[in-house]
């Protein structure tokens, strides 16, 4: 027998076929109901919206639909937010959101953004897997919902050489490229500064 192999392929889903696309939106829309609590409600038309702007990304392993990421569009200091993440219940620690956030992290770069963030509430679980993908936690703030919850802010810079970043998530490499004395990069000025204004 041929040995077979996994693929694993993000996509936006504007880039996806029309039935490909709107079994791809029913799935995002899906994800609410099933796990709210972790990243809230949001109408069909922001997925919609975002589909057409080119801000939501899925992740397909043989041809099998395992999860998303919806995105924000680059804001004016540089920085891309996850609005959210999601990966399929029974398709969980197997890397899946990691190879999404770095599919995110390769978009940021190509949109020119300095940095990812995201707003993450306290209690749960995914707080871990930001920190194991080296995010650092910029502060905290009060949640929208009626039971208030804190929500870590989590924040990490963007390589724009494309090397993974250092443990303290800073463009280390960056600095190490470049000769002593010789001016910090740009996107590492602007990525310093909208981190500390964030806090
Ligand atoms: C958070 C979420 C996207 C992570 O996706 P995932 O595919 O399970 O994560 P991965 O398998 O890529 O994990 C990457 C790393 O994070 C770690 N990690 C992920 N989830 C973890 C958890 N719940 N507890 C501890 N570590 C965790 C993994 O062990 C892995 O570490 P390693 O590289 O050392 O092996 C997924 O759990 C999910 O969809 N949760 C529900 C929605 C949600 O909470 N979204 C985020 C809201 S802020």
């Amino acid at each position: 027998m041929e040995p077979t192999s996994d693929t694993l392929v993000c996509l936006l889903t504007r880039d996806l076929d029309p039935t490909e696309q709107r079994n791809a939106l029913l799935f995002c829309y899906s994800a609410s109901r099933i796990d709210a609590n972790c990243i809230g409600w949001l109408p069909k038309e922001a997925y919609d919206n975002r589909h057409n702007r080119g801000e939501l990304l899925t992740l397909w392993r043989n041809d099998d639909l395992v999860g998303f990421v919806l995105m924000s569009r680059p804001s004016p200091y540089g920085e891309l937010r996850c609005l959210q993440i999601w990966v399929r219940r029974d398709a969980r620690m197997i890397l899946h959101g990691k190879v999404l956030i770095n599919k995110l992290e390769e978009i940021g770069r190509e949109r020119h953004c300095s940095c990812l963030r995201l707003w993450c509430a306290e209690d749960l679980a995914a707080n871990l897997f930001w920190a194991t993908l080296r995010f650092s936690r910029r502060g905290w703030r009060w949640g929208p919902a009626k039971v208030p919850r804190r929500h870590n802010l989590w924040w990490r810079a963007i390589n724009p050489l494309g090397q993974s970043p250092s443990p303290d998530g800073q463009l280390e490499t960056v600095s190490l490229a470049l000769p002593r004395g010789y001016p910090p990069h740009p996107l590492e000025l602007r990525a310093d500064q909208e981190a500390g204004k964030s806090n």
